[in-house]
Protein backbone atom coordinates (compact mmCIF):
# COMPACT_ATOMS: atom_id res chain seq x y z
CA UNK A 1 0.00 0.00 0.00
CA UNK A 2 1.35 3.58 -0.82
CA UNK A 3 2.00 6.53 1.90
CA UNK A 4 -0.98 8.72 2.09
CA UNK A 5 0.24 12.53 1.66
CA UNK A 6 -0.49 14.62 3.70
CA UNK A 7 -0.14 18.78 3.15
CA UNK A 8 -0.81 21.29 5.98
CA UNK A 9 -2.21 24.62 6.01
CA UNK A 10 -0.66 26.36 9.64
CA UNK A 11 2.42 24.88 10.52
CA UNK A 12 1.65 24.95 14.10
CA UNK A 13 1.15 23.58 17.65
CA UNK A 14 -1.04 21.01 16.16
CA UNK A 15 1.06 20.24 13.41
CA UNK A 16 3.81 19.91 15.60
CA UNK A 17 2.14 17.32 17.45
CA UNK A 18 0.51 15.62 14.41
CA UNK A 19 3.76 15.06 12.64
CA UNK A 20 5.83 14.25 15.77
CA UNK A 21 3.20 11.63 16.94
CA UNK A 22 3.65 9.45 13.67
CA UNK A 23 7.02 9.40 14.34
CA UNK A 24 7.13 8.49 17.39
CA UNK A 25 4.24 5.64 16.84
CA UNK A 26 7.14 4.63 13.66
CA UNK A 27 10.11 4.36 16.30
CA UNK A 28 7.59 2.53 18.92
CA UNK A 29 5.25 0.26 16.43
CA UNK A 30 4.85 -1.28 19.51
CA UNK A 31 2.68 1.65 21.47
CA UNK A 32 -0.72 1.81 20.33
CA UNK A 33 -2.44 3.76 22.80
CA UNK A 34 -3.45 7.40 21.77
CA UNK A 35 -4.53 5.99 18.14
CA UNK A 36 -8.55 5.56 18.43
CA UNK A 37 -7.84 3.27 15.23
CA UNK A 38 -5.20 1.37 14.46
CA UNK A 39 -6.07 0.27 10.90
CA UNK A 40 -8.85 1.96 8.92
CA UNK A 41 -9.05 0.54 5.51
CA UNK A 42 -5.91 -1.24 5.67
CA UNK A 43 -3.73 2.22 6.96
CA UNK A 44 -1.85 2.54 9.88
CA UNK A 45 -0.99 5.31 11.69
CA UNK A 46 2.68 4.60 9.74
CA UNK A 47 0.84 5.16 6.60
CA UNK A 48 1.24 8.71 6.77
CA UNK A 49 3.82 11.02 5.34
CA UNK A 50 3.93 14.70 5.64
CA UNK A 51 5.10 16.66 2.45
CA UNK A 52 4.52 20.08 2.04
CA UNK A 53 3.22 22.88 4.70
CA UNK A 54 2.30 26.24 3.69
CA UNK A 55 2.47 29.21 6.21
CA UNK A 56 2.56 33.13 6.95
CA UNK A 57 5.35 33.06 10.05
CA UNK A 58 8.90 34.08 8.99
CA UNK A 59 10.18 31.42 11.39
CA UNK A 60 8.61 28.77 9.02
CA UNK A 61 8.13 30.02 5.47
CA UNK A 62 10.62 28.74 2.94
CA UNK A 63 12.02 26.20 6.04
CA UNK A 64 12.41 22.97 5.57
CA UNK A 65 8.70 21.47 7.15
CA UNK A 66 11.11 19.12 10.31
CA UNK A 67 12.43 22.24 11.42
CA UNK A 68 9.14 24.80 11.01
CA UNK A 69 7.38 22.53 13.09
CA UNK A 70 9.73 23.32 15.72
CA UNK A 71 10.18 27.14 15.35
CA UNK A 72 8.58 29.76 17.33
CA UNK A 73 5.88 30.05 18.73
CA UNK A 74 5.03 26.56 18.41
CA UNK A 75 4.58 25.28 22.30
CA UNK A 76 3.29 21.93 22.07
CA UNK A 77 5.55 19.27 23.69
CA UNK A 78 8.03 17.01 22.20
CA UNK A 79 6.65 13.27 21.57
CA UNK A 80 10.90 12.71 19.72
CA UNK A 81 14.13 13.82 20.47
CA UNK A 82 14.62 15.34 16.86
CA UNK A 83 12.32 15.28 13.87
CA UNK A 84 13.74 12.87 11.57
CA UNK A 85 13.28 13.20 7.99
CA UNK A 86 15.82 10.23 6.59
CA UNK A 87 15.69 7.69 9.08
CA UNK A 88 12.99 4.31 8.73
CA UNK A 89 10.63 5.94 11.02
CA UNK A 90 10.62 9.58 9.56
CA UNK A 91 7.22 11.14 8.84
CA UNK A 92 7.96 14.09 7.16
CA UNK A 93 9.56 13.73 3.72
CA UNK A 94 12.85 14.74 2.91
CA UNK A 95 11.96 17.03 0.85
CA UNK A 96 9.16 18.90 2.54
CA UNK A 97 9.51 22.55 2.79
CA UNK A 98 7.06 25.41 4.23
CA UNK A 99 5.90 27.88 1.41
CA UNK A 100 4.55 31.14 1.56
CA UNK A 101 0.71 31.31 1.96
CA UNK A 102 -1.66 34.52 1.74
CA UNK A 103 -2.23 36.17 4.72
CA UNK A 104 -5.34 37.36 4.48
CA UNK A 105 -7.53 37.31 7.68
CA UNK A 106 -5.22 34.74 9.37
CA UNK A 107 -3.74 37.27 11.41
CA UNK A 108 -5.77 38.97 14.32
CA UNK A 109 -4.64 42.69 14.52
CA UNK A 110 -4.20 42.32 18.48
CA UNK A 111 -1.59 39.44 17.85
CA UNK A 112 1.05 41.84 17.31
CA UNK A 113 0.66 43.19 20.63
CA UNK A 114 2.60 40.22 22.55
CA UNK A 115 6.19 39.28 22.12
CA UNK A 116 7.24 37.71 19.23
CA UNK A 117 8.38 34.19 21.08
CA UNK A 118 4.79 33.79 21.74
CA UNK A 119 2.87 35.17 18.64
CA UNK A 120 2.54 34.86 14.77
CA UNK A 121 5.75 36.91 13.01
CA UNK A 122 4.49 38.15 9.64
CA UNK A 123 6.34 39.53 6.89
CA UNK A 124 7.68 36.57 5.15
CA UNK A 125 8.36 36.78 1.53
CA UNK A 126 5.14 37.26 -0.53
CA UNK A 127 2.76 34.56 -0.77
CA UNK A 128 3.27 31.94 -3.71
CA UNK A 129 0.20 32.28 -5.99
CA UNK A 130 -2.71 30.38 -6.23
CA UNK A 131 -1.55 28.21 -9.34
CA UNK A 132 1.43 28.18 -7.71
CA UNK A 133 0.25 26.17 -4.67
CA UNK A 134 -2.33 24.44 -6.98
CA UNK A 135 0.90 22.98 -8.85
CA UNK A 136 3.16 22.30 -5.65
CA UNK A 137 0.49 20.82 -4.13
CA UNK A 138 -0.14 18.35 -6.91
CA UNK A 139 4.10 18.00 -7.63
CA UNK A 140 4.28 16.13 -4.09
CA UNK A 141 1.35 14.18 -4.79
CA UNK A 142 -0.78 14.98 -2.03
CA UNK A 143 -3.77 13.38 -0.84
CA UNK A 144 -5.43 15.04 1.83
CA UNK A 145 -4.85 18.69 2.86
CA UNK A 146 -5.10 19.49 6.69
CA UNK A 147 -6.22 23.21 7.43
CA UNK A 148 -4.88 24.22 11.03
CA UNK A 149 -5.73 28.17 10.63
CA UNK A 150 -6.23 30.15 13.12
CA UNK A 151 -9.74 30.87 14.60
CA UNK A 152 -11.34 33.16 12.71
CA UNK A 153 -9.88 32.78 9.48
CA UNK A 154 -12.53 32.62 7.24
CA UNK A 155 -11.34 33.64 4.06
CA UNK A 156 -8.41 32.10 4.11
CA UNK A 157 -10.08 29.00 4.67
CA UNK A 158 -12.42 29.32 1.68
CA UNK A 159 -9.12 30.06 -0.59
CA UNK A 160 -7.69 26.75 0.70
CA UNK A 161 -10.71 25.02 -0.06
CA UNK A 162 -10.77 26.55 -3.66
CA UNK A 163 -7.05 25.52 -3.99
CA UNK A 164 -7.86 21.87 -2.66
CA UNK A 165 -10.76 21.41 -5.16
CA UNK A 166 -8.52 23.04 -8.42
CA UNK A 167 -5.78 20.35 -7.25
CA UNK A 168 -7.83 17.27 -6.67
CA UNK A 169 -7.05 16.96 -2.85
CA UNK A 170 -9.08 15.72 0.00
CA UNK A 171 -9.75 18.24 3.00
CA UNK A 172 -10.03 18.13 6.31
CA UNK A 173 -11.23 21.13 7.97
CA UNK A 174 -10.34 21.00 11.34
CA UNK A 175 -11.28 24.80 12.07
CA UNK A 176 -14.47 25.78 13.07
CA UNK A 177 -15.71 27.61 9.12
CA UNK A 178 -18.11 26.45 6.97
CA UNK A 179 -20.30 25.64 10.00
CA UNK A 180 -23.99 26.81 9.00
CA UNK A 181 -25.87 24.02 6.95
CA UNK A 182 -25.96 26.23 4.20
CA UNK A 183 -22.15 26.81 3.96
CA UNK A 184 -21.48 23.41 4.53
CA UNK A 185 -24.25 21.90 1.79
CA UNK A 186 -22.74 24.06 -0.64
CA UNK A 187 -19.36 23.22 0.15
CA UNK A 188 -20.13 19.81 -0.19
CA UNK A 189 -21.45 20.01 -3.44
CA UNK A 190 -18.36 21.20 -4.78
CA UNK A 191 -16.60 18.41 -3.31
CA UNK A 192 -18.72 15.85 -4.44
CA UNK A 193 -18.99 17.47 -7.85
CA UNK A 194 -14.69 17.43 -7.89
CA UNK A 195 -15.17 13.45 -6.39
CA UNK A 196 -13.47 14.69 -3.35
CA UNK A 197 -13.94 14.13 0.11
CA UNK A 198 -14.53 16.02 3.23
CA UNK A 199 -14.01 15.97 6.94
CA UNK A 200 -15.48 19.31 9.11
CA UNK A 201 -15.66 21.43 10.57
CA UNK A 202 -13.72 22.22 13.86
CA UNK A 203 -11.67 19.18 15.43
CA UNK A 204 -12.40 17.91 18.32
CA UNK A 205 -9.88 16.12 20.77
CA UNK A 206 -9.36 12.66 21.46
CA UNK A 207 -10.64 13.12 25.09
CA UNK A 208 -11.23 16.77 25.30
CA UNK A 209 -14.18 19.60 26.22
CA UNK A 210 -16.47 18.40 23.55
CA UNK A 211 -15.67 14.65 23.76
CA UNK A 212 -16.57 15.35 27.84
CA UNK A 213 -19.55 17.57 27.30
CA UNK A 214 -21.09 15.22 24.51
CA UNK A 215 -20.90 11.82 26.20
CA UNK A 216 -21.94 13.39 29.40
CA UNK A 217 -25.26 15.71 27.86
CA UNK A 218 -25.94 12.17 25.96
CA UNK A 219 -25.57 9.75 28.75
CA UNK A 220 -27.75 12.33 31.04
CA UNK A 221 -30.20 11.97 28.24
CA UNK A 222 -30.32 8.45 27.75
CA UNK A 223 -30.98 7.91 31.59
CA UNK A 224 -33.69 9.66 31.07
CA UNK A 225 -32.75 12.91 32.59
CA UNK A 226 -33.36 16.66 31.41
CA UNK A 227 -30.29 18.38 31.22
CA UNK A 228 -31.22 22.15 32.28
CA UNK A 229 -27.97 23.42 32.38
CA UNK A 230 -24.67 22.53 30.69
CA UNK A 231 -21.82 25.31 31.15
CA UNK A 232 -18.23 24.45 30.05
CA UNK A 233 -15.60 26.89 30.47
CA UNK A 234 -12.40 26.74 28.83
CA UNK A 235 -9.01 28.22 29.64
CA UNK A 236 -5.66 29.06 29.10
CA UNK A 237 -4.00 29.18 32.56
CA UNK A 238 -3.36 28.53 35.87
CA UNK A 239 -0.36 25.66 35.08
CA UNK A 240 2.92 25.79 33.51
CA UNK A 241 2.24 21.92 33.46
CA UNK A 242 5.77 20.70 31.25
CA UNK A 243 7.51 23.43 32.44
CA UNK A 244 7.84 23.71 35.92
CA UNK A 245 11.10 25.12 35.96
CA UNK A 246 9.68 28.54 34.56
CA UNK A 247 7.34 29.92 37.86
CA UNK A 248 5.54 33.11 36.81
CA UNK A 249 4.02 34.65 33.53
CA UNK A 250 0.20 34.25 32.04
CA UNK A 251 0.32 30.92 29.93
CA UNK A 252 -1.21 30.65 26.56
CA UNK A 253 -0.76 29.00 23.37
CA UNK A 254 -1.32 31.25 19.93
CA UNK A 255 -4.74 29.64 19.47
CA UNK A 256 -5.60 30.81 23.20
CA UNK A 257 -3.77 34.22 22.64
CA UNK A 258 -5.83 34.64 19.04
CA UNK A 259 -9.26 34.09 20.60
CA UNK A 260 -8.37 36.47 23.78
CA UNK A 261 -10.71 38.91 21.26
CA UNK A 262 -14.58 38.38 21.05
CA UNK A 263 -15.07 38.86 17.58
CA UNK A 264 -12.08 36.26 16.81
CA UNK A 265 -13.61 32.71 18.62
CA UNK A 266 -17.58 33.70 17.00
CA UNK A 267 -17.64 30.42 15.25
CA UNK A 268 -15.36 28.66 17.67
CA UNK A 269 -18.30 29.53 20.33
CA UNK A 270 -21.19 28.71 18.02
CA UNK A 271 -19.52 25.75 17.10
CA UNK A 272 -18.48 24.71 20.97
CA UNK A 273 -22.32 25.09 21.98
CA UNK A 274 -23.13 22.85 18.56
CA UNK A 275 -21.47 19.89 20.21
CA UNK A 276 -23.78 20.32 23.30
CA UNK A 277 -26.91 21.21 21.22
CA UNK A 278 -26.49 18.04 18.41
CA UNK A 279 -26.90 15.68 21.53
CA UNK A 280 -30.49 16.93 21.99
CA UNK A 281 -31.41 17.36 18.48
CA UNK A 282 -30.21 13.52 18.00
CA UNK A 283 -32.35 12.47 20.23
CA UNK A 284 -35.29 14.99 19.25
CA UNK A 285 -35.05 16.53 22.62
CA UNK A 286 -35.89 20.59 23.11
CA UNK A 287 -33.02 22.92 24.52
CA UNK A 288 -35.46 25.70 24.40
CA UNK A 289 -34.67 27.52 27.99
CA UNK A 290 -31.80 25.57 29.04
CA UNK A 291 -29.10 27.63 30.12
CA UNK A 292 -26.06 26.05 27.53
CA UNK A 293 -22.60 27.74 26.98
CA UNK A 294 -19.37 26.49 25.81
CA UNK A 295 -16.78 28.76 24.97
CA UNK A 296 -13.25 29.86 25.30
CA UNK A 297 -13.15 31.33 28.66
CA UNK A 298 -14.84 34.60 29.30
CA UNK A 299 -13.13 35.72 32.63
CA UNK A 300 -9.03 34.67 32.33
CA UNK A 301 -8.36 37.13 29.20
CA UNK A 302 -4.88 37.29 28.37
CA UNK A 303 -4.05 40.60 27.87
CA UNK A 304 -0.83 41.90 26.35
CA UNK A 305 1.97 43.33 28.28
CA UNK A 306 3.76 41.17 31.20
CA UNK A 307 5.66 37.67 30.77
CA UNK A 308 4.56 35.07 28.50
CA UNK A 309 5.07 31.24 29.15
CA UNK A 310 4.06 29.80 25.80
CA UNK A 311 1.87 26.81 27.23
CA UNK A 312 -0.01 24.08 25.50
CA UNK A 313 -1.75 22.70 29.02
CA UNK A 314 -5.91 24.00 28.59
CA UNK A 315 -8.08 23.16 31.45
CA UNK A 316 -11.92 22.75 30.89
CA UNK A 317 -14.53 23.51 33.49
CA UNK A 318 -17.99 21.83 33.46
CA UNK A 319 -21.10 22.66 35.46
CA UNK A 320 -24.04 20.89 35.10
CA UNK A 321 -27.68 20.90 36.45
CA UNK A 322 -30.64 18.02 35.51
CA UNK A 323 -33.56 16.85 36.65
CA UNK A 324 -34.52 12.97 36.82
CA UNK A 325 -36.87 10.82 38.61
CA UNK A 326 -40.16 12.40 39.85
CA UNK A 327 -38.47 15.80 40.08
CA UNK A 328 -35.26 14.76 41.90
CA UNK A 329 -32.39 17.28 40.91
CA UNK A 330 -28.27 16.49 40.17
CA UNK A 331 -25.58 18.55 39.67
CA UNK A 332 -22.35 17.77 38.20
CA UNK A 333 -18.97 19.65 38.37
CA UNK A 334 -15.95 18.19 36.43
CA UNK A 335 -12.45 20.01 35.59
CA UNK A 336 -10.36 18.44 32.85
CA UNK A 337 -6.48 19.67 31.72
CA UNK A 338 -5.11 18.65 29.47
CA UNK A 339 -2.31 19.36 26.85
CA UNK A 340 -4.21 20.63 23.97
CA UNK A 341 -2.23 19.99 20.72
CA UNK A 342 -1.57 16.33 21.02
CA UNK A 343 -5.10 15.48 22.21
CA UNK A 344 -6.18 16.89 18.81
CA UNK A 345 -3.68 14.56 16.57
CA UNK A 346 -5.24 10.91 17.57
CA UNK A 347 -8.57 12.08 15.93
CA UNK A 348 -6.70 13.87 12.53
CA UNK A 349 -4.48 10.58 12.59
CA UNK A 350 -7.55 9.32 12.05
CA UNK A 351 -9.63 11.49 9.88
CA UNK A 352 -6.92 11.70 7.17
CA UNK A 353 -6.99 7.97 6.88
CA UNK A 354 -11.04 8.19 6.16
CA UNK A 355 -10.66 10.60 3.61
CA UNK A 356 -8.61 8.37 1.59
CA UNK A 357 -10.04 4.79 2.04
CA UNK A 358 -13.79 6.60 1.84
CA UNK A 359 -12.48 7.63 -2.05
CA UNK A 360 -10.61 4.41 -2.68
CA UNK A 361 -14.39 3.11 -1.92
CA UNK A 362 -15.88 5.31 -4.22
CA UNK A 363 -17.71 8.37 -1.20
CA UNK A 364 -17.89 11.61 -2.17
CA UNK A 365 -18.70 14.62 -0.23
CA UNK A 366 -19.06 14.93 3.42
CA UNK A 367 -17.91 12.16 5.77
CA UNK A 368 -20.98 11.90 7.83
CA UNK A 369 -19.22 9.23 10.38
CA UNK A 370 -15.82 10.27 10.63
CA UNK A 371 -17.19 14.56 10.91
CA UNK A 372 -19.06 13.62 13.59
CA UNK A 373 -16.65 11.35 15.54
CA UNK A 374 -13.78 13.74 14.82
CA UNK A 375 -15.26 17.35 14.25
CA UNK A 376 -17.49 19.89 16.57
CA UNK A 377 -19.68 20.58 14.17
CA UNK A 378 -19.96 18.07 11.35
CA UNK A 379 -23.42 18.03 8.56
CA UNK A 380 -24.87 15.33 10.88
CA UNK A 381 -24.94 15.18 14.72
CA UNK A 382 -25.04 12.07 15.55
CA UNK A 383 -25.16 10.07 18.82
CA UNK A 384 -21.39 8.77 19.73
CA UNK A 385 -22.50 5.69 19.28
CA UNK A 386 -23.73 6.10 15.99
CA UNK A 387 -20.57 7.60 15.06
CA UNK A 388 -18.37 5.14 16.18
CA UNK A 389 -20.43 3.02 14.27
CA UNK A 390 -20.13 4.52 11.24
CA UNK A 391 -16.39 4.87 11.38
CA UNK A 392 -15.96 1.17 12.39
CA UNK A 393 -17.86 0.02 9.26
CA UNK A 394 -15.74 2.65 7.14
CA UNK A 395 -12.55 1.48 8.68
CA UNK A 396 -13.44 -2.13 7.70
CA UNK A 397 -14.57 -0.97 4.43
CA UNK A 398 -18.43 -1.83 4.62
CA UNK A 399 -21.28 0.60 3.34
CA UNK A 400 -23.83 2.10 5.21
CA UNK A 401 -27.44 3.28 4.77
CA UNK A 402 -25.52 6.61 5.99
CA UNK A 403 -22.28 5.93 3.18
CA UNK A 404 -24.09 4.18 0.00
CA UNK A 405 -26.04 7.12 -1.21
CA UNK A 406 -22.55 8.96 -0.97
CA UNK A 407 -21.30 6.76 -3.55
CA UNK A 408 -20.20 8.49 -6.65
CA UNK A 409 -22.07 6.16 -8.87
CA UNK A 410 -25.46 7.48 -7.11
CA UNK A 411 -24.89 11.05 -8.09
CA UNK A 412 -25.21 12.23 -4.69
CA UNK A 413 -26.90 15.45 -4.42
CA UNK A 414 -25.68 17.11 -0.94
CA UNK A 415 -29.36 18.78 -0.27
CA UNK A 416 -30.56 15.45 -0.39
CA UNK A 417 -28.34 14.45 1.98
CA UNK A 418 -28.83 13.99 6.07
CA UNK A 419 -28.23 17.34 7.49
CA UNK A 420 -28.82 19.01 11.33
CA UNK A 421 -29.75 21.82 10.95
CA UNK A 422 -26.75 24.12 12.23
CA UNK A 423 -27.30 28.41 12.18
CA UNK A 424 -24.54 30.32 12.35
CA UNK A 425 -25.14 31.86 15.48
CA UNK A 426 -25.14 31.45 19.41
CA UNK A 427 -28.05 31.36 21.06
CA UNK A 428 -27.43 34.88 22.58
CA UNK A 429 -28.05 36.38 19.47
CA UNK A 430 -31.24 37.26 17.69
N1 LIG B 1 -6.85 20.52 20.49
C1 LIG B 1 -6.60 21.59 19.78
O1 LIG B 1 -5.55 22.17 19.92
C2 LIG B 1 -7.64 22.10 18.81
C3 LIG B 1 -8.91 21.57 18.84
C4 LIG B 1 -9.86 22.03 17.93
C5 LIG B 1 -9.53 22.98 16.99
N2 LIG B 1 -8.27 23.48 16.97
C6 LIG B 1 -7.98 24.50 15.97
O2 LIG B 1 -6.94 24.11 15.09
C7 LIG B 1 -6.28 25.26 14.59
C8 LIG B 1 -4.80 25.09 14.74
O3 LIG B 1 -4.47 25.10 16.11
P1 LIG B 1 -2.97 25.34 16.58
O4 LIG B 1 -2.94 25.17 18.04
O5 LIG B 1 -2.04 24.55 15.75
O6 LIG B 1 -2.80 26.88 16.22
P2 LIG B 1 -1.43 27.71 16.12
O7 LIG B 1 -1.76 29.09 16.43
O8 LIG B 1 -0.35 27.03 16.86
O9 LIG B 1 -1.05 27.57 14.56
C9 LIG B 1 -1.61 28.33 13.53
C10 LIG B 1 -0.57 28.44 12.42
O10 LIG B 1 -1.19 29.11 11.32
C11 LIG B 1 -0.23 30.03 10.80
N3 LIG B 1 -0.97 31.05 10.03
C12 LIG B 1 -1.60 32.17 10.45
N4 LIG B 1 -2.20 32.78 9.43
C13 LIG B 1 -1.95 32.04 8.33
C14 LIG B 1 -2.32 32.15 6.96
N5 LIG B 1 -3.07 33.14 6.50
N6 LIG B 1 -1.89 31.18 6.11
C15 LIG B 1 -1.12 30.15 6.55
N7 LIG B 1 -0.74 29.99 7.83
C16 LIG B 1 -1.16 30.93 8.70
C17 LIG B 1 0.50 30.54 12.01
O11 LIG B 1 1.73 31.13 11.67
C18 LIG B 1 0.66 29.23 12.80
O12 LIG B 1 1.81 28.54 12.37
C19 LIG B 1 -6.86 26.45 15.38
O13 LIG B 1 -7.85 27.08 14.62
C20 LIG B 1 -7.48 25.78 16.58
O14 LIG B 1 -8.54 26.50 17.18
C21 LIG B 1 -7.32 23.07 17.86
Amino acid sequence: MSKIKAGIIGVGSCAKSLVEGVQYYNENPEDKIGLMYEDIGGYSVHDIEFVIGFDIDKRKVNKKLAKALRAQPNCAMDHVDKITTTSNSSAVNKDAMVYSAPEMDGIAPHMHDYPDEVTFVNGAVPAESFERSVELLQYHDVDVLINYLPVGSEEASKYWIDVALEAGIHFVNCIPTLISTEDAMTTEQRFIDAGLTIVGSDMRSAWGASRMSEVLQGAMLDSGLMVTQHIQMNMAAGSTQGQEHIRTGRTANTDFLNMAKQYRLHNKHVSKENVLKGQNSVRGESTAGMTLFAGPSLTVQQKPGGDYISSDNKIANFDMVAYGFAGARYEMSARLSVQDSPNSGGVVVSAIRFCKVASEMGIVGYLRGPSAWTQKTPPLQLKTQDAKFECDALARRVLTDITTPQLKENRPKAKNLPHTFQDAKNDYEN
